[in-house]
């Protein structure tokens, strides 16, 4: 089985599978984005595989019989791209999706379709921002460099984002709702941008720009492909009983 990863989900996924069906032979694919990624039991193999073809290939080399899309809401290629080479390998293939963060009574949030949207927003005035959205996308913000920005991502920004005022967080969540406000306080941060990327992990951030009544500035998901979905790691198992890829000790 190929788990395409990189998120919580397939975090989340190594460990379920170690602790529920050890025997499922297993591979874990990342990008290589991330020069220090969590350490998981499964084996982890590294970087693109070239497309949709070079997918295809995989899956025949490897003899893939299934795959699990548990890229992050934002990858919007390798959804399509497993998709296809799915489809076109007769390998069945099951998306792991989390649920987007939805406003509740007291959020003042402007939900913009991408990130250009999102730097735009932002307005002429100089403002203090609050960047929460990695690193890859930081470029669309050199547009507007009349902001001071406070950005926090996993790894080091390098020049991604050549402005006059920026500060660099470097830290992995999940992140406390107190450690969320104080932030925000100590920095006078006064609008915060978000990838509505849904989950726990990152949810703190939402709660107290509420409760400071801060302003946030959402970006919406890209598209994806219309897929089977499951929402929790805990459905891959019945997935894979159900398409006769996996028997359980009990012999269902
Ligand atoms: N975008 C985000 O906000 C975000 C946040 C957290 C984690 N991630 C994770 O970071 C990875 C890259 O994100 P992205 O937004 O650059 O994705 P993307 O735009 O959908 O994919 C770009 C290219 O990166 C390669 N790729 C992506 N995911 C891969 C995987 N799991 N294993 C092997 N190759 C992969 C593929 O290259 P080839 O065409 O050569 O196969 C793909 O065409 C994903 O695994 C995603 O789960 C992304």
């Amino acid at each position: 089985m190929l788990i395409l990863g990189g998120t919580s989900e397939a975090a989340a996924l190594d460990q379920h599978l170690a602790e529920q069906a050890p025997d499922i032979r297993a591979i874990i694919s990342l990008a290589g984005h991330t020069v220090d990624p969590r350490p998981s039991n499964l084996p982890v193999r590294v970087g693109g595989f070239g497309g949709i073809e070079g997918l295809r290939q995989y899956l025949r080399d490897e003899n893939i019989i299934a795959v699990i899309d548990a890229t992050h809401p934002f990858a919007a290629i390798m959804p399509f791209h497993a998709e296809h080479a799915c489809k076109a390998e007769g390998v069945p293939l099951l998306a792991i999706r989390r649920a987007p963060w939805h406003p509740v009574e007291g959020d003042r949030w402007e939900n913009v379709p991408d990130m250009e949207a999102a730097a735009e927003a932002l307005g002429h005035e100089p403002r203090r921002v609050f960047l929460t959205i990695g690193r890859l996308d930081l470029p669309v913000f050199a547009d507007a460099p009349q902001h001071h920005y406070l950005v926090r991502a996993i790894e080091p920004i390098g020049d991604r984002l050549p402005v006059p005022h920026v500060e660099v967080i470097q830290q992995r969540g999940p992140f406390s709702l107190e450690g969320e406000e104080a932030l925000m306080r100590e920095k006078g941060i006064e609008i915060l941008v978000s990838k509505n990327s849904g989950g726990d992990a990152t949810a703190a951030k939402l709660v107290a720009a509420r409760r400071l009544g801060l302003p946030v500035i959402m970006v919406e998901r890209p598209p994806k492909p219309d897929v089977e979905t499951v929402a929790h790691v805990h459905q891959v198992l019945p997935w894979l009983v159900a398409e006769g890829l996996f028997v359980t000790e009990r012999g269902v």
